[in-house]
C-alpha cells in the first residue's frame, strides 16, 4: 500500500481526523536522514501532532516528523515555516547523494529532492582543467559534485548568505575538495567582475538561481573566456517557451555577444504550467578583441 493509503487507514482506524478530511492526507513526504518533512493541507493542520505520531508506525527508522508551512523564499532562498511535530529536535543533517556529502540545517537551508538529477547532470559536463565560476553556490549543490567527480582546475564558489556560506565551507572539508573549490563570501554581482580584474576568466559559469538572475548577466559576461564559454542559467518558464534564452541573449547582445542555445532541460514542475528550467548557453564575443566589458 502507498504512503497516503497507509496513513489514511491508520487515521481512520483510530478516528484521528473526521472522515471528510481523509482526502487531504499528503501523498508524499521528504526524507532528510530519517527526518520526515510533511506538507500538510491547512484543513488537516489542526491534527498535525496526532498525524505525526502515526508516521513511525508506517515508515521505518523515523527519528522526527516536521511540517513545512511555508515556501522557499527571500534573497537567501530559505525554507520558511518548518514546525516540529514529533521526535528528535536536531535540525542538522548530512545527506549523501551521488557520492557527495551535503551537511546543512534543513530549517535554514533549502535542499530540493526534485533537483537531484540536475545536481548529478551538471558535473558530468565539466571537462578536465576547466576554470569554473559558481555564482549562486548555496551549500555547494553544483560545486561539490563538479569538484569531487570531475576534478576541474579551480572552482570559484560565491555565496552571500552567511549560514549557507558556513555550510559550504564545512562541505568543502567534508568532501576533501579544498584544493579545487575557493569559497568566496559576498555578492556575486560585485565579486565576479573583481575576479576578472585579477585576470581570472572562466570556461563555465553557473547561474543557479530562481527566478532567473538577469541582473547578474553583465557580471557573468565580464569573466567569461573569449571563446566557447558556457553559461548554465536557471529560471521559471512555460513548458515550450524560449523566454529564458531570449531574455539572456537580448541582454548579452547589448554587450557584444552572440548566444547559442546548447541545451534546454526541464528540472521539475514548479507551479501549474510553470517549470523550473535550465538552459546551457554558449556565449561568443562578436569581436574577440573587445570582449572585456564594463559594468555600469
Ligand atoms: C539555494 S541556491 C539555488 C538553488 C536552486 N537553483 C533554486 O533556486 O531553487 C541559490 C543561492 O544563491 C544565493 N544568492 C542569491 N543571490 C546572490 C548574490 N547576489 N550573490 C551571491 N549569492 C547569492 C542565495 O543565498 C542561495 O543560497
Amino acid at each position: 500500500m502507498r504512503f497516503k493509503q497507509l496513513l489514511q487507514a491508520k487515521l481512520s482506524e483510530k478516528g484521528i481526523i473526521p472522515k471528510e478530511l481523509l482526502d487531504f492526507v499528503p501523498r508524499g513526504f521528504q526524507d532528510l536522514n530519517h527526518r520526515i518533512i510533511l506538507k500538510l493541507h491547512p484543513k488537516i493542520e489542526p491534527y498535525a501532532v496526532q498525524i505525526a505520531e502515526y508516521i513511525p508506525q508506517i515508515l521505518q527508522n523515523v527519528e522526527a516528523v516536521w511540517n513545512r508551512k511555508g515556501e522557499i523564499e527571500g534573497q537567501y532562498r530559505e525554507p520558511a515555516g518548518l514546525v516540529h511535530l514529533w521526535g528528535d529536535q536536531s535540525t542538522e543533517v548530512i545527506i549523501t547523494e551521488n557520492n557527495v556529502r551535503y551537511k546543512f540545517d534543513f530549517t535554514k537551508i533549502m535542499f530540493a529532492k526534485g533537483n537531484a538529477t540536475e545536481r548529478n547532470r551538471v558535473p558530468k559536463k565539466v571537462q578536465k582543467g576547466e576554470i569554473i565560476i559558481d555564482m549562486f553556490t548555496g551549500i555547494g549543490y553544483f560545486s561539490l559534485g563538479m569538484a569531487k567527480t570531475r576534478r576541474p582546475k579551480k572552482i570559484y564558489s560565491i555565496e552571500w548568505n552567511p549560514t549557507a556560506f558556513h555550510y559550504l565551507q564545512e562541505n568543502i572539508r567534508l568532501n576533501k575538495v579544498s584544493d579545487i573549490i575557493e569559497p568566496i563570501f559576498g555578492d556575486c554581482r560585485e565579486i565576479v567582475p573583481k575576479l576578472a580584474s585579477e585576470g581570472i576568466f572562466a570556461d563555465r559559469i553557473i547561474m543557479g538561481l530562481l527566478p532567473a538572475p538577469t541582473d547578474a548577466i553583465p557580471a557573468a559576461l565580464s569573466a567569461v573566456k573569449p571563446e566557447g564559454t558556457l553559461i548554465i542559467y536557471e529560471g521559471i518558464d512555460k513548458k515550450e517557451s524560449t523566454r529564458l534564452f531570449d531574455e539572456f541573449s537580448s541582454i548579452t547582445s547589448k554587450y557584444g555577444y552572440f548566444c547559442e542555445l546548447k541545451e534546454r532541460r526541464i528540472v521539475k514542475n514548479y507551479k501549474p504550467h510553470e517549470y523550473h528550467v535550465v538552459v546551457e548557453i554558449f556565449v561568443i564575443p562578436q569581436n574577440c578583441t573587445s570582449f572585456k566589458i564594463t559594468i555600469n
